[in-house]
């Protein structure tokens, strides 16, 4: 088939355009620079380039490769987001522009995908902290979203929403919304690499588990997400689908296994009143009461299996 992806030199898009060029498909990726054309070549894809946030470029963009599923994976999330900054997440410039190419460019690039007569549109959401904090641990795509948010997510998480409403309802083609968990692996946050966002306070003993550490995190390997993905351009009925590891687990178990897999000393441990006055309302909602998602419904309807289906093999083995 061939694929338009936008996003296609991101972490996750790199990985995807290189599974779909070796499923046999024929991929145009996305970028803004001109001097990352030769990345995209390398992946064995036609680059195209254009701004996410520019309507007529977008369309020139897609109507250029004619596709017949057009991928989102746009974000500005790979940027350095400090302490301070965590704490007001909504203001910082990382959230500002990935909430732009939450709306705006995907409001471009269905426009896009509809001119061109494509009959599939495939985009990433995200799945994690987003669960009512009421029901079981472990939720799937049918359960309540929270409708009380820590402030910080809050104008983040209506920004996922109208992706998903928009991808979801679209009447021209098929419309598929991936919710990820929390990438690990080669080039994510998660990852062997000195300067990995999440890993490095790891590292240095900076990322305590707060309370009873019962937050429940859903994980996935940057492979698997990937793999999700290309499932997706190829079948699935439309719709949202978690796409995350089989074993979501609290906190107070992952962290340890993770600091160990960094070759780190243990995390410390913060009463949840001192991470409160600290980090603030949202990471300590993530540290203590988020809850996990299943990945039943991706399994089946995408015919879809994790390679790592625990992040304790992914840990181990997998970060890169
Ligand atoms: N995705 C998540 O759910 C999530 C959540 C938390 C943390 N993280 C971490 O953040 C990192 C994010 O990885 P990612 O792959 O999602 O993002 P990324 O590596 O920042 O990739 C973003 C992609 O979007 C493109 N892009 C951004 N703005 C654009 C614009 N205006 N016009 C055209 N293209 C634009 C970039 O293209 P060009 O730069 O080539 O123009 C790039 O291909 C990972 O380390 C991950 O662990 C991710």
């Amino acid at each position: 088939m061939k694929v338009f992806v936008a996003g296609a030199t991101g972490v996750l898009g790199r990985e995807l355009v290189a599974q779909l060029v070796a499923r046999g498909h024929e991929v145009v990726g996305m970028t803004r620079s001109a001097s990352k054309q030769e990345l995209v070549r390398s992946l064995g894809a036609r680059p195209a380039v254009a701004d996410a946030l520019d309507p007529d470029a977008v369309a020139r963009a897609v109507a250029s490769a004619e596709p017949e599923v057009v991928v989102h994976q746009l974000t500005a999330l790979s940027g350095r987001v400090s302490a301070r900054e965590a704490r007001h997440l909504e203001r910082s410039f990382a959230m500002t522009m990935t909430n732009r190419l939450r709306t705006e460019a995907t409001d471009h690039l269905l426009a896009a995908g509809r001119a061109v007569g494509a009959r599939r549109f495939v985009a990433q959401s995200f799945g994690a902290w987003r669960f009512a904090r009421t029901g079981g641990p472990v939720q799937t795509e049918a359960e309540p979203l929270d409708p009380e948010p820590p402030a910080a997510l809050r104008p983040g998480l209506l920004t996922i929403l109208h992706l998903e409403e928009a991808v979801t309802t679209i009447d021209w083609g098929e419309g598929l919304v991936l919710r990820y968990g929390s990438f690990y692996g080669p080039g994510t946050a998660i990852s062997l690499a000195p300067d990995a966002v999440m890993a490095a306070p790891i590292r240095k003993r900076r990322f305590p588990i707060v309370g009873d550490g019962g937050g429940v995190w859903s994980h996935v390997h940057i492979e698997d997400a990937a793999a999700a993905t290309a499932a997706a351009v190829e079948r699935g009925r439309p719709g949202i689908y978690n796409v995350v590891d089989d074993d979501p687990a609290p906190v107070r178990e992952w962290l340890p296994m993770l600091a160990s897999a960094l070759g780190a000393k243990p995390p410390r441990r913060v009463p949840r009143w001192l991470a409160r006055l600290a980090a603030g309302e949202m990471a300590t909602v993530m540290m203590t009461e988020v809850r996990g998602a299943s990945n039943e419904k991706a399994k089946r309807g995408l015919a879809w299996k994790p390679r790592y289906a625990s992040w304790r093999l992914g840990f181990a083995q997998g970060l890169g």
